[in-house]
């Protein structure tokens, strides 16, 4: 026998219901995520009102139609006041539903929606669920009672890597660790939910997590925040989560719920959270090309090809392995072939012992690898990747000779760092074809892909790339051509700044530290010391015009000679150098400068400041589509703290005046740009 409810069904309503042999069945349509809106919330607990009232009703099961099951709260209301129900107030009233309720769970069930489900009596999800609590990378923490349910239910050790991480568990390990009752059938979901809601129907006391109690050492917290410490380092959320879930182990729900609403509420309004919530936006919308509309046809890629087995061309390979392409890897020297099979197969080993794939996995992806000194066979490859020497002549060459033997519309991309990829494709008959695809370092690791945009790049070959670079795990940002793009070209008067103070009187190290203390992974001088002091060297060590020719000529050429700005010990960890501090003295006296003082505010400025002064440049000059592009591409390729938002967030942050006002204090320039939106007090990022 089958009913609708009466009041979840008006037309066009995004939560609907259905009564079949006394189950009531609850359902959600609300694309393309099915957050959890004030409008879904309030559907949710008038359809749940419906179900307790009806006394045909035995048990309710909550779903979504779509993709998945609820992606969480709506973060586009964060921010605002939360109309009522609020979620902690919907999780509530579900958990005290006085007939059983379940969550059917398909897709992924994330943060807000995790929590309603942890809220229901049960859980049922097919066995491709993915559930997470994923608001920590979003600065915040689950705010619905996630912090207190999650480890009543699964012990503590999962509740900290799924909550104080962000760690997804997959279906079958949300069954074997208890947060999920049974797996259902991969088509039968709802059919499944309903059969176990009148199975279940009968019993009492329902289960509650919230009545649960918490079993767990003490002395596991302590241990959890001093193995993470380096990846917590200034975030504000983690160590939030870390104490609430210690209050679930020795304090009463009640307590622990209340803890949770105002830790939620204090990081809310916090800084880090908004910062972590523009780069989630940021993210997506750098996806979008202004003049490329989302339906644009593309190019079928099905075979890859990658010019150049050293470690970029190596890592470039290992990215589309793991995403299921075959991949012809071509090189002049046999031992650089033999070198990177050899570490592209421990790649693949160590994906599959950490369980990123299985054993028949790393076998398959290691047989679509086709290392090969012969050019020709990249004759029917759909893209290829050249990742050779970063020199104008040597791609010109290689441009040409692919220029021969590509098959007609197989696209030509460069992972060139600074080189003028519209040279390049003027040197070939199919300019259109060409594209830039500049990885980083290292390339099946970093999310990062700079995808350069040719003056007479074809608008289909953007289409495909950014769609490809989704397929193979990346995060894909647009730049124009210059020199260095989005990313490098803002290293640039970073480094120029950062030596320009050794010779006013700094020392690496004081600068060093002012970036780690900003949240940097290391500072300008570590940096400089891990790239290589000889690059770019030109190899006569008479000839002394800079200071990097002074480190050069004297082997200090950085960690690969144990000494550059930093002494290196047999860990490769960096120790002032009195011989550099020396060497440096010399050099500042010899070029004519005078040391003086200098302060923590003066290296923000001339190495920070200088930064935002060039992105306002690269965003005048269209390079950047936008400013969360820049701060995309800071943030995931060269380890801008992410609760800082990158540089644009950061400088909004701060106040574009400010940052004017602390350029013109050390008579430096500043960007149209930079002056006209400070002017106005606006921001970069709207
Ligand atoms: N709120 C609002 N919009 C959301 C959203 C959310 N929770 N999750 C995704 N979206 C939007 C995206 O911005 C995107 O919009 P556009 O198409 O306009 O760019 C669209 O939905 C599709 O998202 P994706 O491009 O990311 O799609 P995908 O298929 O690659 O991934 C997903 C889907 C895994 C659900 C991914 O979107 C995701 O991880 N979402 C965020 C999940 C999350 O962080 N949830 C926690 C929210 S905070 C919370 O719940 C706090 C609380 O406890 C009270």
């Amino acid at each position: 026998m089958s009913a609708e409810s009466n009041t979840a069904n008006r037309p066009g309503a995004i939560v609907t219901s259905e009564i079949r042999d006394g189950v009531m069945t609850i359902v959600t349509d609300s694309p393309p995520v099915n957050a959890l809106s004030a409008q879904v919330r309030a559907g949710l607990l008038a359809a749940l009102r419906d179900a307790e009232a009806d006394p045909a009703v035995k048990g309710a099961v909550i779903a979504c139609a779509g993709r998945t099951f609820f992606a969480g709260a709506d973060i586009t209301e964060f921010g605002r006041v939360m109309a009522e129900p609020t979620l902690p107030q919907l999780a509530g009233a579900i958990e005290a539903c006085a007939k059983p309720v379940v969550a059917a769970i398909h897709g992924t069930a994330l943060g807000g929606g995790l929590e309603l489900a942890l809220a229901c009596h049960y859980r049922i999800a097919v066995p491709s669920a993915r559930l997470g609590l994923p608001e920590v990378k979003l600065g915040l923490l689950p705010g619905a009672g996630g912090t207190q349910r999650l480890p009543r239910l699964t012990g503590m050790e999962t509740a900290l890597g799924m909550i104080a991480k962000g760690d997804p568990v997959e279906a079958s390990e949300a069954l074997h660790c208890g947060l999920v009752d049974r797996l259902a059938g991969e088509d039968g979901l709802i059919a499944d939910a309903v059969g176990f809601t009148a199975e279940v129907a009968a019993l009492r006391p329902l289960p509650r997590a919230s009545e649960r109690a918490v079993d767990c050492d003490p002395a596991v917290f302590a241990a959890f925040r001093e193995a993470n410490a380096r990846r917590f380092r200034g975030f504000e959320a983690p160590n939030a989560i870390v104490d609430l879930l210690e209050a679930s182990a020795d304090r009463p729900f009640g307590e622990g719920i209340a803890m949770e609403s105002r830790a939620f509420e204090a990081l809310l309004a916090g800084t880090q959270s908004a910062a972590q919530r523009h780069l989630f936006f940021a993210e997506r919308a750098a996806a979008k090309i202004r003049d490329v509309p989302p339906d644009m046809p593309q190019r079928t890629i099905a075979r890859v090809g990658v010019i150049g087995a050293g470690t970029m061309g190596g890592g470039i390979a290992m990215a589309f392995l793991s995403a299921g392409f075959p991949v012809t890897l071509v090189d002049a020297s046999e031992e650089a072939l033999r070198k990177a099979a050899a570490t592209i197969g421990g790649m693949v080993d160590a994906s599959a012992a950490k369980g990123r794939m299985t054993g028949e996995q790393a076998r398959a992806a290691m047989q679509r690898l086709m290392p090969t000194l012969d050019f020709a066979s990249l004759a029917d490859a759909d893209l290829i990747v050249e990742a050779a020497y970063e020199d104008m002549t040597v791609k010109k060459e290689i441009f040409a000779r692919l220029d021969r033997i590509a098959r007609p519309g197989a696209i030509l991309a460069t992972n060139t760092s600074f080189l003028d990829i519209d040279i390049i494709a003027a040197s070939i008959s199919r300019p259109a074809d060409v594209v830039g695809m500049h990885f980083f370092s290292p390339a099946h690791v970093m999310k990062l892909l700079e995808v350069v945009r040719g003056a007479r790049t074809a608008k289909d070959v953007l289409a495909t790339v950014m769609t490809l670079a989704k397929r193979i795990g990346k995060i894909a940002v647009v730049a124009r051509v210059c020199h260095g793009f989005i990313g490098n070209r803002m290293l640039v008067p970073r480094q120029i700044h950062a030596e320009a103070l050794l010779m006013d009187g700094a020392t690496p190290s004081q600068i060093d530290a002012v970036h780690v203390a900003f949240g940097m992974p290391m500072g300008p001088f570590q940096m400089a010391d891990l790239a290589g002091l000889d690059i770019g060297w030109h190899r006569d060590p008479n000839r002394i015009e800079t200071l990097r020719d002074a480190f050069a000529a004297q082997g200090r050429w950085g960690q690969k000679t144990g000494a550059g700005f930093y002494d290196y010990d047999d860990k490769r960890r960096p120790h002032a150098s009195p011989v550099a501090e020396a060497l440096i003295a010399r050099f500042r006296a010899s070029s004519g400068h005078v040391e003086r003082a200098i302060s923590e505010e003066e290296i923000v400025v001339r190495t920070l400041y200088t930064m935002v002064d060039e992105a306002a440049r690269i965003l005048e000059e269209g390079i950047a589509q936008r400013a969360g592009d820049i701060d995309v591409v800071w943030t995931q390729g060269y380890g801008w703290p992410a609760y800082r938002g990158g540089p644009m967030f950061w400088a909004d942050t701060i106040g574009l005046p400010t940052i004017v006002a602390g350029l013109e204090k050390y008579g430096l320039p500043v960007a149209p740009l930079l002056r006209e939106t400070a002017a106005r007090d606006g921001r970069f990022n709207r």
